[in-house]
This record gives structure tokens, sequence and C-alpha cells, in this order.
């Protein structure tokens, strides 16, 4: 089956704010975040085309991207992650045995042999799999609902992993996904945490540091370097 990217754009950026709007749209390196993640996308030729939910009347995507070969902008951005992403499979008309790649807009820094070792691993995969980072840090557990948090637990980073996007699974699997947790009232943060609750278990593929998450403001100074 074709392999379509989907990247969910339409998030408000509150924890990197600047006053400038969606972080998606700030420039890193003189380029905007979005076009450097579609880039990031559109340089793996097996990916045939790359659809880009934002925000009913956000025009800034469109602007970006007009005219751009295999990338389309799509105003059916909702309320969570979940939604916009589940809202994209649906309007991409895709069979059941397509590929479906999501990838978020916030991680600029994807890296071309991250991304092909994805695909490498899932095109032959009944399940399919996620990019992800063996946890470094020790961990801890906090107490709830405290002023000053303290340790209520030391987890083991034994066998824990650090979720990334790309995550690609068939069309197929992920609408059933997307159905059975919407069915239950859940919304998971990923398109694995779905998949897993169909009692598939995605395959876990080495990422990158690089394609951090652009969260914070000061994530974007680590950026400029990485992509400048
Ligand atoms: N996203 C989306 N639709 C939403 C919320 C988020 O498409 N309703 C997208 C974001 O645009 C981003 C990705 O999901 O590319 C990952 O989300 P996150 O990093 O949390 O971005 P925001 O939600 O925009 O940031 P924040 O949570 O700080 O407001
Ligand atoms: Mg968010």
């Amino acid at each position: 089956g074709r392999l379509t990217a989907i990247v969910p754009a339409a998030g408000v950026g509150a924890r990197a704010a600047d006053g400038t709007g969606p972080k998606q749209y700030r420039p890193i390196a003189g380029t905007a975040m979005l076009v450097h993640t579609v880039r990031a996308l559109l340089a793996e030729p097996r990916i045939d085309r790359v659809l880009v939910a934002v925000a009913p009347g956000d025009a800034q995507a469109a602007n970006l991207l007009a005219g751009v070969a295999r990338v389309q902008v799509l105003a059916c951005g909702g309320a969570t992650r979940y939604d916009s992403v589940a809202n994209a499979l649906a309007a991409a008309g895709l069979a059941g045995d397509d590929w479906v790649l999501v990838h978020d807009a916030a991680r600029p820094g994807l890296p071309a042999d991250a991304l092909a070792a994805l695909i490498d691993a899932c095109l032959p995969d009944p399940v399919g799999g996620l990019l992800a980072l063996p946890v470094a840090d020790t961990v801890k557990r906090a107490g709830e609902g405290e002023a000053a948090p303290r340790v209520e637990a030391t987890l083991s980073r034994e066998h824990l992993w650090q979720a990334q996007t790309p995550q690609m699974f068939r069309a197929g699997l992920l609408s059933e996904a997307f159905a059975r947790v919407r069915a239950r009232g859940e919304a998971p943060t990923d398109e694995a945490g779905a998949v897993e609750a169909l009692g598939a278990r995605p395959l876990l593929v080495r990422g990158s540091f690089a394609n951090l998450k652009v969260t914070w403001p000061q994530d974007f100074i680590w950026m400029e370097k990485w992509l400048g």
C-alpha cells in the first residue's frame, strides 16, 4: 500500500508561548518550524504525500506550503492532538492496507536516517511501530497535589523508552484503534497508545535526540543550532 504522512499542526503551543502565535510557525534558522518538519518528511522518497492538519481558519500553513508537491493542508484540526490526527485519517480516504506515518509538526529535527530506519522496520511488520529513545535518567514519581513536590518512589528505568514520532501503522489498524479508544472515552497521547488498546504490540525503533519535540522556549535555542 501507499505511505501517507499525517502532520498534526493544530496546537496553540501554550508552553512555548512568546506572544507571536503557535510555535509551529515560528522561524528556526530563518524557516518556519512546520516547513522544516515537512521537508524532513519529503526528503524520504517512500512517502507518497504529506497531509498537514491545521486549525480551521488558520491560513498560515497553506501560505507557507503553497505549490509544494506532495503536500496538502487540511483544516481538520480538533480539540486535542488525537482529534486532529483522527480527523485527518478520516479525510485521507485510505485503503486498509495503506500505511500511515504520523509525525508532530513540533519535531522539525527528524534525521533522515531515523525516518528511514523506522520505515525499514515497519514495512515488513504486521503491526508497525514508532521511534523512541531508551530512558537515560533515573526516574522519580512525585506525590500528588503537593506545592513542593517530594519523591514518592524511584522507578526502574530498565525497559523504559520515551516515545517520539513518527509512528507508523496500517490505516485499517489505526482507524480500528481510534474507534476503540473513542468508544471507551479515552484520548491517547500517541498513535501507539491507541494501537496497544487493541492488544497489538508496536515495534520500538531507536530514534534520535535531535528529534526532540520543541515544547519550551529554550528548545528553540537548541533547535536553531541543529538546523542552522
Ligand atoms: N496538535 C494538534 N492539535 C491539537 C493539539 C496539538 O494537531 N489540538 C499538534 C501540535 O501542533 C504539535 C503536536 O500535536 O505539532 C504535538 O503537540 P504539542 O507539542 O503538545 O503542541 P501544542 O499542543 O501546540 O503545545 P502545548 O501543549 O504546549 O499547548
Ligand atoms: Mg499539547
